[in-house]
């Protein structure tokens, strides 16, 4: 069955009784999303379904037929204003990541909550952000790189 990736239809066999992020990586090679803990706890395996943050190692891949997936591999391509998205720009100022396991999930979770909210608060980046498990402890980059993406945002829009 073909799926709708990053703008492009790509044929990814059987779905049934396939969870997302085994599709994404194994069947389609597309390993920037990242399986931490497979339970839906860490966030790593987070990617978009019609611009909403999902944890692709609990989703089956049948529930994306014929929505729009966004993966880290595509992420640039949401935002046309600049090479890259505001998010993954900062991300790269800030040197974010340490070992790099949890980062697509990261920004995934991150540029979905700056499309919605370019102004945010420190409260309500650390709140959007508590799911997504970091164990680097990068918490305080992260902090300081979703500020800054969205004063990025706003000084594109
Ligand atoms: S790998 Fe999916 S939430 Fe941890
Ligand atoms: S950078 Fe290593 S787990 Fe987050």
């Amino acid at each position: 069955m073909e799926l709708l990736i990053n703008g492009q239809k790509l044929e990814a066999g059987r779905l049934e009784n396939r969870l997302l992020v085994y599709v994404l990586r194994d069947q389609l090679g597309l390993t920037g999303t990242r399986l931490g803990c497979g339970a839906g706890f860490c966030g790593s395996c987070t990617v978009w379904l019609d611009g909403v943050p999902v944890r692709s190692c609990v989703t089956p891949a049948s529930e994306a037929a014929g929505r729009a997936i966004t993966t880290i591999e595509g992420l640039a391509g949401t935002y046309p204003a600049a090479e890259l998205h505001p998010v993954q720009q900062a991300f790269l100022e800030a040197q974010v990541p340490q070992c790099g396991w949890c980062m697509s999930g990261q920004i995934m979770t991150a540029a979905a909550f700056v499309n919605a909210n370019p102004a945010p608060s420190d409260e309500e980046i650390l709140t959007a952000m508590e799911k997504n498990l970091c164990r680097c402890g990068t918490y305080h980059r992260i902090k300081q790189a979703v500020r800054r993406a969205a004063e990025l945002a706003r000084a594109q829009a």
